[in-house]
Formats: C-alpha cells, structure tokens, sequence
C-alpha cells in the first residue's frame, strides 16, 4: 500500500474502494506498513453483510480474532452478539469491522500511528459498505473514525448521510457488568435509526 501518513488520503481511499472487496482483502493481508503484522497471526478484516444497514466498528484484534482471523469471534464477541440481539438486526442487516486490522502486542490500545495507517483500509471498507448507521464501539473507534473526540456516548451526528453513533465497546460489558443496563439504553434511545 505505500506509507501513508495521516493527510489526504481520499484517492487512496478511493482507488481502493472501486477495486472491489477481493482487492482490498489482498491489500489488507499484503499490507506490512507498521510493527503490528509481524506479531500478528492474521489480519482481521470483516464479518457480516457487504450490503448492510448496520455497521459496528470496534478496536482492534484480540487473542481469538487473531488466531481465526474473525471479528469479535471471543469473549467480547459473544456480548456484541447479545447487543446486536437487544437491537433486533438479522445477519444481513449488519457488519463489523475494526480500526485496526492486525492485533497490537498483549492486546494494547492501538498507537495513534498504526490507527494512521490503517485508515485507509477502515475508510476504504466504509465506503464499500456504504451503511446507513454507524456504531462506533468506544472511543479508538471514535479516534480512528473521527481524527478525534467529537461525540458524546449514545448522541448521534449525521455525516455525509450516515447516522454516526458512539456506545460502549462490548468488552465493557464483561469488565463492569453495570455497563449493561447503561448500554441498553443507549441503544433504546437510538432504535429510529435502524429499525
Ligand atoms: N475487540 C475489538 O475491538 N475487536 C475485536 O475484533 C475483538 C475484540
């Protein structure tokens, strides 16, 4: 894929974008531009629809991801797939995707840097995906989406036609089991978006 440091990356994105899932899947698994892919096992790329309505966006590879090269297929998985239960979607209305594709060492955060690189793959997927509803899981993905910290928990904001909205990361739900009734909520309170 070539260096890309944070700037301008719509070409890119672009090119990408137009040459298809099968060349994107090939520049993902290609791709060695940071440190992450030389401990990693596999690049985690993206489950569900390619037409969906829906699209989660989490961290980053874990332990189980890495090694199936799935998203969210442990732990946190499972309580995604009891969110996405709570918000009533089918497979095909739904996919999920990470910022970052290749799993950070003992499961750190992703650096602002590789969150950089990678980029164009997570814009590049969103543009192919073409979703109605964005949900941003935590705050990396809000960072790897939004450059920044722009949105409030459960509040969404509408940009270049999507509905973009920030909830917790299901990994929440195992670490404070609080957190649950909190993230029901602000699923209850987004509902009109999806349904
Ligand atoms: N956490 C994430 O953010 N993504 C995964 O795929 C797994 C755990």
């Amino acid at each position: 894929m070539g260096k890309v440091q944070g700037t301008d990356i719509s070409t890119l994105v672009e090119e990408m974008a137009n040459a298809g899932f099968g060349h994107l899947e090939e520049s993902i698994l290609q791709c060695s531009d940071c440190a992450l892919r030389e401990g990693a096992t596999n690049p985690v790329i993206m489950k569900g629809s390619r037409t969906p309505r829906v699209l989660f966006i989490g961290e980053a590879p874990g332990k189980t991801e890495d090694m199936t090269g799935i998203p969210f297929s442990g732990r946190a998985g499972k309580k995604l797939d009891e969110m996405i239960g709570y918000m009533s979607l089918s497979d095909d209305d739904y996919a999920v995707i990470n910022a970052v594709k290749c799993r950070p060492p003992n499961n750190r955060k992703p650096l602002k840097g590789e969150i950089e690189i990678c980029r164009p793959f997570l814009m590049a997927q969103i543009k192919m995906l073409d979703p109605q509803v964005i949900i941003l899981l935590g705050n990396t993905a809000e960072e790897a989406f939004c450059r920044s910290k722009k949105l409030e928990w459960g509040i969404p904001k509408v940009s270049g036609g999507i509905s973009i909205v920030k909830i917790y990361h299901p990994a929440a739900m195992i670490y404070q089991r609080s957190r649950i009734e909190e993230q029901k909520a602000l699923i209850d309170k987004n509902r009109h978006l999806w349904e």
